[in-house]
């Protein structure tokens, strides 16, 4: 993009995200601050981006027809997904057609929207070490993955189970022995995002640690594109799910170099402007490609208190064309505050006690309705070490005390 127009008048620079929540909602905000007008859509109403966006639409994203004809109405330049569960190749068409840009490309979207996309792009495709995997459309077909009866190297145990399609660690469960398979099965027939009855089975990898190592394509100044990392992120899922993050994780220069080497390839190929989330396991100078977000990670958010430029700028910059700089400004942790409860228009207690905690912030994303495992807030701080911070942030965000409305 050469040019930046004004917002709401005929010259403005239109960028329309494809999801909106918490971490949508700091990217329209870093888009603003450029002057730009922002669409935000999600199938719900108030979604966290719906609220500080020029314009909200909600539809649903996966159905092809409506988000052709909604791209058609708004016209925006650029079309900016948050989330997989879209019409990806819709998105591819609109895009071949002319009509949008997609970032960071609208392939890049359709083959990150599952898991069997991506994991065969980096295994088979790019030759990037991976867990071991099969995907396996039947309890039966899983029970002969595992044990190599399909006459295939056996995934063997422990292992894990996870819908094709799916995030979050949704119907996502580990298998340490025959006993486990039904159950796992059946666990990951209920968490899939759609009833395609397919799982991605994994041999589970003993990490040492793991981390995201934040990506970003950008324009150089020559014009060309260049490849920028982000200090590594390290992080604590539970089921799944995240839970703690921080920033930088120590790691040897040569598992650094790998992870850099890894994210590189996988970006390139994936290719478009834009900041990447790639998710590595790392064991001693060892590591393996886990999957990849072509957008904003959640991990990340650690980044609103540790970068000059956080992710969520440094992909704005990036999609509309414009130099970025990784560099760290002080280490730093994230801490999740989940709703804990099922209901709407909670109420957070203690905000001023977590505040009180030293260099903390806080985000509440202003999610309309709260459950229990639903993210509603992080607890942010920055400390000269890395420890500090993240004892800061976990103590901002126990402090923060969601409740239902008297
Ligand atoms: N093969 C594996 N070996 C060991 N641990 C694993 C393996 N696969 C997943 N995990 C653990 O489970 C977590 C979630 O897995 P994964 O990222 O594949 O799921 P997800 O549902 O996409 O999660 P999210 O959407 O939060 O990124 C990983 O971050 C890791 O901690
Ligand atoms: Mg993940």
């Amino acid at each position: 993009m050469s040019t930046i127009g004004t917002p709401l008048s005929s010259t403005a620079t239109r960028v329309m995200l494809l999801g909106s929540g918490e971490l949508g909602k700091e990217v329209v905000i870093a888009l603003q601050r450029l002057g730009v007008e922002t669409i935000a859509v999600d199938r719900y109403a108030n979604a966290p981006a719906q609220q500080v966006a020029h314009h909200a639409r909600t539809i649903t994203m996966s159905d092809p027809a409506a988000l052709r004809a909604l791209i058609l109405q708004e016209r925006p330049q650029l079309v900016v997904p948050e989330i997989e569960a879209i019409a990806t190749a819709e998105l591819e068409q609109l895009e071949a057609e002319g009509v949008v840009q997609v970032i960071p490309t609208a392939r890049a979207a359709r083959l990150t929207m599952d898991r069997e996309g991506i994991r065969r792009l980096a295994a088979e495709t790019l030759g990037l070490p991976t867990s071991p995997y099969r995907f396996c459309d039947s309890q039966q077909a899983l029970q002969a993955a595992i044990d190599g009866s399909d006459g295939q190297t056996a995934i063997g145990y422990p292992c894990i189970v996870k819908p094709v399609m799916s995030s979050s660690g949704k119907g996502q469960s580990r298998i340490d022995s025959a006993a486990d398979i039904a159950t796992a099965w059946d666990y990951a027939m209920a968490g899939g995002r759609v009833a395609r009855g397919r799982i991605i089975v994994e041999g589970f990898i003993d990490f040492d640690y793991e981390i995201t190592q934040l990506t970003v394509r950008a324009r150089g100044a020559d014009g060309a594109i260049e490849t920028h990392f982000c200090a590594p992120i390290g992080h604590l899922q539970q089921s799944g799910d995240y839970v703690e993050s921080w920033q930088p994780h120590p790691m040897s220069a040569a598992a650094q170099a790998e992870a850099q080497r890894i994210a590189k390839a996988v970006t390139d190929d994936l290719g478009g402007l834009g900041l990447f989330g790639v998710e590595l396991f790392v064991k001693g100078d060892q590591v393996w490609f886990s999957e990849v977000s072509p957008r904003p990670h959640d991990t990340g958010m650690v980044t609103m208190a540790t970068q000059w430029q956080n992710e969520f700028e440094l992909h704005a910059r990036a999609i509309l064309g414009l130099p970025v700089d990784t560099a760290l400004k002080s280490p730093g942790a994230s801490a999740v505050i989940y709703g804990g409860v099922e209901a709407q228009a909670l109420v957070f207690e203690g905000v001023e006690q977590a505040l009180a905690v030293p260099q903390t912030d806080l985000r509440l994303f202003g999610k309309p309705e709260s459950f229990v495992k639903r993210r509603m807030g992080v607890a942010l701080a920055h400390a000269d070490d890395v420890e500090l911070a993240r004892q800061r942030a976990k103590q901002a965000a126990g402090l923060v005390r969601p409740r239902v409305a008297d």
